[in-house]
């Protein structure tokens, strides 16, 4: 079984329908990245899996829980092992670095105020931002504000990560930056990953699986191999309208060290 299934689901709009019958399985441990056009209802299926919007129709499937039926007040456990890094980053302006990462700690655990610290100070650490606890959002680079956004969630110690697009909106050394330490966190923390983006180079990279969804459904999955050889119409001029060179993706590696 699935750590996730998405079983057959529908979510529409009024009249705009984003999902006719969605099924997908994210499995224990793995990176997923959902790929797929703007508009496309990539931050849709993050926001349904923990509960910020509601299915119409199917289910949804966490750790053989149906959680897609849940009232909200129940939510609380889902959202406590399933972070995520909101399209934006979405630093509170007005709070520290300390603050916005002990912002959803304090919403989610009962923690004594040095473990809370601790969790700080090591998710800093993962990030490579280690001692910024005094900084303010506004006197980091957007680079660093997205690092902040992934300490944030991952000071919930969380079994899931959910990226929604955490590389829009960098220079591509820090697209690979963002790649590299999402796979770091992937293998040091032991979680699952779902990553959304319509960023090929961070997909390529970072992905043990992949899942393309166009017109409400997914129109092809498998791993990044399979996705560079496949001759799918739909899945060739995405990719191919997407995709760096292939030497560009090494360099930029390169450069990163
Ligand atoms: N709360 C909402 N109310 C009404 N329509 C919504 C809502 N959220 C999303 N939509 C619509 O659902 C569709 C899918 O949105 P979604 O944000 O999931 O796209 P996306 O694939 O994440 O796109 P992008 O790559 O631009 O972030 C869009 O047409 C969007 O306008
Ligand atoms: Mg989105």
């Amino acid at each position: 079984m699935a750590l996730i299934e998405f079983r057959g689901v529908r979510k529409a709009f009024g009249p705009k329908v984003v999902y006719r019958h969605l099924d997908l399985d994210v499995q224990e441990g793995e990176a997923l990245t959902i790929i797929g056009g703007s508009g496309q209802g990539k931050s849709v299926m993050l926001k349904l899996l923990i509960g910020l919007l509601r299915v119409d129709a199917g289910s949804i499937t966490y750790d053989g829980e149906v959680v897609s039926e849940l009232p909200e007040e129940e939510y609380g456990r889902i959202r406590r092992e399933v972070a995520m890094l909101f399209q934006g980053a979405a630093l509170f302006d007005s709070l520290s670095v300390r603050d916005n990462i002990t912002y959803g700690l304090r919403e989610h655990h009962q923690l004594p105020e040095e473990e809370m610290a601790a969790r700080v100070a090591e998710a800093l650490e993962y990030v490579g931002l280690p001692g910024t606890e005094e900084m303010w959002p506004a006197d980091l680079s957007v680079g660093m504000q997205k690092r902040v956004g992934l300490a944030r969630a991952i000071a919930m110690k969380p079994r899931v990560l959910l990226y929604d697009e955490p590389t829009t909106g960098l220079d591509p050394i820090n697209v690979a930056r963002i790649s590299e330490l999402i796979i770091h966190l992937q293998q040091s923390l032991d979680v699952t990953s779902i990553v959304v983006t319509h960023d090929m180079h961070s997909a390529f990279l970072v992905s043990d699986r992949m899942a393309m969804i166009q017109s409400g459904r997914v129109v092809f999955s498998g791993t990044p191999e399979e996705f560079r050889q496949t001759s799918e119409p739909i899945v060739r001029d995405f990719i191919d309208g997407n995709a760096p060179e292939e030497e560009d993706t090494e360099t930029l590696l390169r450069s990163v060290g």
